[in-house]
């Protein structure tokens, strides 16, 4: 059995065979008749209607259960959890705290488990990230990604997405908030290119899409301070999105997850003005659930 818990679950050309999936037109209705429970530890607004959406699409029909619902690991186990959802679902996805809740649930192999975002990864966006790079300039083949800020759940899967289908990510951020040695060695077995910088001005030049998130992901709101402190001078203004030029001289498009902190992590004129890219990527997404679960049913 087959679960997308990080972009690395998949080979680059399944990858491929995923973003093919997700860039079609769509009559598959693989999943007429079956449920997909969509399990939310977390607040969302994209990521739970693109999946509940592309469950109607194919077919299917989307349950939306909260964690307090269920309780994981408090009212029950999470694999007791799971293999109830197993017993009425195709797919259970699941947005955790903890990353390690999917890599229990996805060992019992008793149905399909997608990761709609963990403290770890945050493998639809990644996807999603990379449709939105094809659409925008062709091919992710040969491009640069420059990631400022946070080393976070969204770069890793960015990161790993980019370099499947052969690009190269930098990440730019300030001690402490940088890739540690696991994700070097986790992004150097999967083969793919990453490049690391302390300065911003450093990272900027040739680069064809400049990325950032937010610097407070769901689950650390109380080191707002000590962060805000830290990322002082990381925002993306308009100053650096103008020193942000690609390899051919043309402007970096911009691109966020959302959502997005004007006048934290973003200015409002860069993640408002004509270099952002954040409404086609959120758009995105739908397609991103789509391939994916479509291509579980090819392999399941
Ligand atoms: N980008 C993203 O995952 O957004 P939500 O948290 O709103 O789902
Ligand atoms: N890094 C952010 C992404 C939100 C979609 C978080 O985990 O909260």
């Amino acid at each position: 059995m087959r679960h997308l818990l990080e972009i690395d679950d998949v080979t680059p050309t399944e990858l491929e065979r995923i973003v093919h999936l997700a860039e079609q037109p769509s009559a598959d209705r693989s999943y007429e008749g079956l449920g997909v429970a969509c399990l939310f530890e977390k607040p969302s607004a994209r990521t739970r209607n693109s999946t509940e959406m592309a469950v109607v699409q194919l077919g299917g029909h989307p349950i939306y259960i909260t964690g307090d619902e269920v309780g994981i690991d408090r009212r029950e186990t999470a694999e007791d959890i799971a293999r109830t959802l197993a017993a009425y679902h195709a797919a259970i996805c699941a947005r955790v705290y903890d990353h390690s809740v999917l890599d229990r649930m996805a060992a019992l192999d008793v149905a399909p488990v997608v990761n709609l975002l963990s403290d770890q990864a945050h493998p639809l966006q990644a996807i999603a990230d990379v449709l939105t790079i094809r659409a925008e300039l062709g091919t992710v083949e040969g491009k640069i990604v420059t990631y400022v800020g946070d080393a976070n759940n969204v770069t890793r899967s960015l990161a790993l997405a980019v370099g499947a289908l052969g690009g190269t990510t930098r990440v730019v951020a300030p001690p402490g908030y940088q890739f540690g040695d696991l994700d070097v060695d986790r992004l150097a077995s999967a083969g793919v290119e990453v490049q690391f910088f302390d300065r911003i001005d450093d990272a900027l030049g040739e680069s064809d899409v400049l990325y950032t998130d937010t610097w407070i992901s769901m689950g650390q709101e109380a080191e707002r301070d000590e962060r805000l402190r830290a990322f002082e001078g990381f925002m993306v203004d308009g100053a650096m999105m103008d020193r942000t030029v690609g390899p051919d001289g043309r402007r970096a498009i911009f691109m966020h997850c959302l959502p997005a902190h004007r006048g934290e992590e973003v200015s409002a004129e860069v993640l408002d003005g004509d270099d952002s890219r954040i409404w086609p990527q959120a758009a995105n997404r739908l397609r991103s659930a789509r391939g994916v679960l479509s291509w579980l049913r090819e392999v399941t």
